[in-house]
């Protein structure tokens, strides 16, 4: 490594190099690799400046099927990793934190599915694409939070819908399109536990002249007091359209906007919103990953045959 300065871990045995060392490098991996980066809204700010595409999930699925370099380095949770290398089997997906998973993904396991689906014969199943390679497999559709209420529209009125995992996202596409929906009481711990309508009535207080932006994954009870019900890249087009905004997502967001827009008034809904999984991968994580080309994405066949139709027939409604 030339005029680069480091120590070694002597834990570890890595060398330890410092976060402008850390991004040299990984843009010099990079090159030679021929890696993209893709992050997540929710990622660290260090980790977010570094990639290549910043999207929400839908834009990371769809960016994944357009990507043509040999290695896909992606920084956000295993299931969106996971669609990436559904959608782009050629390329070598690594996930730059392996332990970085989606507790709602694992609200719902298959043999729950299989029972579900046994109650309501013929009818259909949409999964939230925060879900497992085999809640996929056992699914008709995908959707994300950008595109829920899209999915269930793009079924016939009278068809019979089962929503899995996430009750909240199901009862806002629900709600929306009153569609006879059955929906699985899945949840996101950030969402329905760290944002409270206490927060949302605080806000309201301190700060009457805002905006209120959620994410749909919030407990249903504070949507009448939102502005907007929206996924990350909602959330993120409203604040950077307008001033005086409160963000109701992970914090990451929150983040990411005061970053770029130092002198808007942008506000956190609630401090607490703060997604541990997301925030596992760290800038030596990048870099180990691409480096040592760590923690490839592999999936059988089989599954990926199953789980790949599901997220193929939402990007054909989409
Ligand atoms: P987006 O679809 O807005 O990217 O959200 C993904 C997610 O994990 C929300 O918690
Ligand atoms: Fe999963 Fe919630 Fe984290 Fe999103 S914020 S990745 S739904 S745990």
């Amino acid at each position: 490594m030339k005029g680069v300065l480091v120590t070694k871990n002597l834990v570890s045995g890595k060398m330890k190099l410092s976060q402008i060392e850390l991004v040299e490098e990984i843009r010099r991996l990079k090159k030679e690799k021929n890696a993209i980066i893709l992050a997540h809204h929710y990622q660290r700010l260090e980790v977010q400046k570094i990639a290549d595409f910043l999207g929400d999930s839908l834009q990371l699925a769809q960016e994944a099927t357009r990507v043509e370099n040999d290695i896909i380095l992606f920084c956000g949770v295993r299931f969106m990793a996971e669609t990436a290398k559904l959608l782009n089997p050629q390329a070598k997906v690594l996930l730059s934190n392996d332990k970085s998973g989606c507790p709602l993904a694992d609200k719902i396991n298959k043999e729950q599915l299989i029972n579900f689906k046994a109650q309501y014969p013929g009818a259909k199943v949409i999964c939230y694409v925060n879900s497992s390679l085999e809640t996929k497999s056992e699914s008709d559709i995908c959707c994300t939070s950008s595109n829920a209420v899209k999915i269930v529209e793009s079924f016939e009125p009278t068809e019979k819908l089962l929503f899995v995992p996430d009750k909240n996202l199901g009862t806002f596409a629900k709600n929306i399109t009153a569609r006879d929906i059955v929906v699985w009481q899945g949840y996101c711990n950030v969402h329905e536990c760290f944002i409270s309508i206490e927060d949302v009535k605080k806000a309201k207080h301190d700060f009457p002249d805002y905006k209120i932006l959620i994410h749909p994954e919030c407990n249903p009870t504070i949507y009448p007091f939102a502005d907007l019900i929206s996924s990350t890249k909602g959330i993120i087009d409203f604040a950077e359209k307008n001033d005086k905004v409160i963000i109701g997502t992970e914090i990451g967001v929150y983040d990411q906007l005061k970053d770029r827009f130092p002198d808007k008034k942008i506000e956190l809904l609630s401090k607490n919103a703060i997604c541990r999984n997301m925030k596992l991968t760290s800038l030596e994580d990048v870099y180990y990953s691409l480096k040592e080309e760590k923690n490839p994405i592999e999936i059988d066949n089989e599954m990926a045959v199953k789980a790949l139709r599901c997220i193929e027939n939402m990007l054909a409604v989409n």
